[in-house]
């Protein structure tokens, strides 16, 4: 996954005169601070080198988990046309280019951000190509959302920045914001499998019926150490690549996600919770099923067209058979 074109050139046009060693030394900071989920009443992306090193290096790995979710949104909710987005921690934007590049029915985006350095840095880079109508907001989600119901209202990789008490009050109110479907992110550790679980058994406790990955609203099936969690493959770009002194052209960004919606979902195939192993004629899937149990199913040649399907999903997909 690579950004959508006008975003990159965007960010790269923004990172144009940084110095490579500021960028380095913030991206390490950054990614330290990330990792030890650290909170210490100081925004991540307070100033503005920390808000640069997070389009070059964190942006694009994002992008690509939320846009990964918004796909699976989209899927089990083939119906949705979402006309508004509500997004929270917007940090640059990034879901707002993302659901625009699913949804061509969106017209409307607002966007909460608290920290100015970043908020004024996604300004910027929407510049590039913006939606009809977009409202940038300077607000803390911790003093309430003064906001009115958007058709999509999402929350992305800010869940780990919030301490747990700000949490429970966040999801509750968003859903009460949340016109047709809900979808939260969360980076595909333990700590973040733990949040979406707390946030799920709340959404369902109000009604929402949980779109995916869950093929069902049951008690999870997964139990530690084993946990809940997908993969996207992140193109880098040279910036982000130097950046990080790393030579692959690519990264994989782990994430897990939650989407809720309004309605029910009119199907619950069983979604591939692994990498399917394929051996000749034979694929092994790690399925999590409408009836609540998490099975492996060794599908062999034998069953013709399940598995020519089982040999063309993928982590994360979704598996009829
Ligand atoms: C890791 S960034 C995620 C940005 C964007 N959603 C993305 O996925 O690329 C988390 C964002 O949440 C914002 N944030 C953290 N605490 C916040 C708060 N109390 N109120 C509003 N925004 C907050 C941070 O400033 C930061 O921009």
């Amino acid at each position: 996954m690579e950004l959508p074109l006008p975003l990159r050139q965007a960010v790269d046009g923004a990172l144009v005169g940084v110095p490579m060693t500021e960028l380095t030394v913030a991206a390490k900071a950054l990614s330290q601070r990330y990792r030890d989920e650290v909170r210490d009443g100081r925004l991540h992306l307070s100033d503005a080198r920390f808000a640069l090193a997070y389009i070059a290096t964190r942006m694009p790995a994002t992008y690509a988990a939320i846009h990964a979710s918004l796909t699976a949104l989209a899927k089990q909710q083939p119906g949705l046309a979402p006309r508004s987005l509500l997004d929270i921690g917007a940090g640059p934007g990034t879901v707002m280019w993302a659901a625009a590049e699913i949804w061509p029915t969106l017209d409307a985006a607002t966007l909460v951000e608290t920290s100015p350095a970043i908020r004024t840095l996604g300004e910027r880079i929407a510049a590039a190509r913006t939606l009809p109508r977009i409202a940038w907001r300077d607000g803390d989600l911790r003093s309430g959302l003064a906001e009115q119901p958007h058709d999509l209202v999402t929350l992305a990789y800010v869940l780990d920045e919030l301490a747990p008490k700000d949490r429970d009050t966040l999801v509750d109110r968003l859903w009460s914001l949340t016109r047709h479907a809900l979808l939260i992110v969360e980076p595909g550790t333990t700590a973040g499998w733990q949040r979406i679980l707390t946030a799920r058994a709340q959404l369902i406790a109000e009604g929402a019926h949980i779109l995916a990955p869950c093929a069902h609203a049951l008690t999870c099936p997964i139990a530690q150490p084993d946990w809940c969690h997908f993969s996207a493959r992140v193109a880098r770009s040279r910036i982000h690549r130097l950046a990080k002194e790393a030579e692959a052209p690519w990264e994989d960004e782990k994430f897990i996600y939650l989407a809720a919606s309004r309605a029910p979902t009119p199907a619950h195939p069983s979604r591939v919770l692994s990498p399917p192993q394929t051996a000749s004629g034979r694929v092994k899937l790690k399925l999590c099923n409408a009836d609540g149990a998490a099975t492996e199913r060794l599908v062999t040649r034998r069953e013709g067209d399940v598995f020519r399907k089982a040999r063309r999903v993928d982590w994360g997909d979704v598996f009829e058979g």
